[in-house]
C-alpha cells in the first residue's frame, strides 16, 4: 500500500533512539523527508546511521533539548514547519509519586508537555494553510491504566491526551489529524532502564521483573521498534485521514480494559 508519504516533511522529536527512531525509520522507508531531533549529537548520529541502514535514506538532524526554552526556540527557528510532527522525548524518572518535588514536576512539565505543545503550535499554521497535517504523540499505556512507580508519566501524559483531544477538534476541518500512540512495553534503552530501576526498588533481579512483565502481555513478548514505527507511519498516512483524537495502543494486548 502506498501511504502517500513520499516527499512529506516529517519531524520526529526524540527521534534518535527507541520509539521515535522506530517511527522515523518507518517514515523514511515510505520515502518521507525525515528530520530527527534530540538533545545529544552522538545519539543523533547513531540514529542517522540506523535509518540509513534500515531505509537506505539520509535523515537530517537538529538538536533540541525539550527541557530548555532557548533550545526549543533555536529548534523552531531552524525547523519552522513540517507535514508530519511526532511529539516524543525522554521519559521521566521513576519513583513514588508522593516524593516528586516541585522542581521535578516543573522540569518534567516543561519537557514532557509545554515544549511539545509549543512546537506543535508553531507548526500548526502551516499545516492548516496547506490543508494537510499529522500530529502524532508518543504517550504510554499509563494513561489508561496507571503504571506503578511512573506517576509523573501517568499524570503528565493524561494531560497531554486532554490537550490533544481538544486540539483535534479545533483543527479537524483543516485536514490536520492529532493522535496518540500508547506503547505497552516496547524493547528500547528506556525499557531496560525502567526495568532496572524497578528491580532495584523491589530488591529483585532484572530477569524476575522481565518475567513478571512478560506474563502480563498476551502476545508473550516485548514489542519491537519496527512494530511501533509501523503504527506511526499508518497514522501519518493519507489513508488515516478520518482518524483523529484517537489513542492507538501498541501493547501486545497488555491493557485489558476498553
Ligand atoms: N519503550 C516503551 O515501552 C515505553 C512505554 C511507555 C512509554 N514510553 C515513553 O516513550 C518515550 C520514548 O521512550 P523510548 O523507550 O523510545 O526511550 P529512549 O530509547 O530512551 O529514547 C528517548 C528519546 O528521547 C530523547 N530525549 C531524551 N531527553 C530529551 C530531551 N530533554 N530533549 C529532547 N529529546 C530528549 C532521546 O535522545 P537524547 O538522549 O539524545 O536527547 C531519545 O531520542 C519516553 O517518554 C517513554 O517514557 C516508552
Amino acid at each position: 500500500m502506498d501511504l502517500g508519504l513520499a516527499g512529506k516533511k516529517a519531524v520526529v522529536l526524540g527521534g534518535s533512539s527507541g520509539l521515535g527512531l522506530g517511527i522515523a525509520t518507518a517514515l523514511a522507508q515510505e520515502k518521507a523527508d525525515v528530520l530527527i531531533s534530540s538533545s545529544t549529537a552522538d545519539k543523533l548520529a547513531a540514529g542517522v546511521a540506523h535509518i540509513k541502514a534500515a531505509a537506505g535514506a539520509a535523515a537530517r538532524t537538529q538538536l533540541c533539548n525539550l527541557g530548555d526554552p532557548a533550545s526549543v526556540a533555536a529548534f523552531l527557528a531552524a525547523v519552522p514547519a513540517c507535514d508530519v510532527l511526532v511529539l516524543n522525548g525522554g521519559g521521566p524518572p521513576p519513583g513514588s509519586v508522593q516524593k516528586v518535588t516541585e522542581e521535578v514536576w516543573l522540569t518534567q512539565f516543561r519537557s514532557m508537555f509545554l515544549s511539545l505543545t509549543q512546537i506543535a503550535n508553531a507548526h500548526l499554521p502551516g499545516m492548516r494553510a496547506q490543508k494537510f497535517g499529522r500530529i502524532i504523540m508518543v504517550i504510554s499505556s499509563g494513561v489508561v491504566e496507571p503504571i506503578a512507580n511512573l506517576g509523573i508519566s501517568n499524570t503528565l501524559r493524561a494531560g497531554l491526551v486532554g490537550w490533544a483531544k481538544t486540539l483535534a477538534a479545533e483543527v479537524a476541518a483543516d485536514g490536520v489529524t492529532v493522535n496518540a500512540i500508547a506503547p505497552g512495553r516496547i524493547r528500547t534503552p528506556r525499557l531496560t532502564a525502567v526495568d532496572a530501576a524497578r528491580a532495584k526498588a523491589q530488591g529483585i533481579e532484572v530477569a524476575a521483573v522481565e518475567k513478571a512483565s512478560l506474563a502480563s502481555i498476551p502476545v508473550g513478548r516485548f514489542g519491537s521498534i519496527e512494530e511501533f514505527g509501523a503504527a506511526g507511519a499508518f497514522l501519518a498516512s493519507r489513508q488515516a485521514s478520518y482518524i483523529t483524537g484517537s489513542i492507538l495502543r501498541v501493547d501486545g494486548g497488555m491493557i485489558s480494559s476498553h
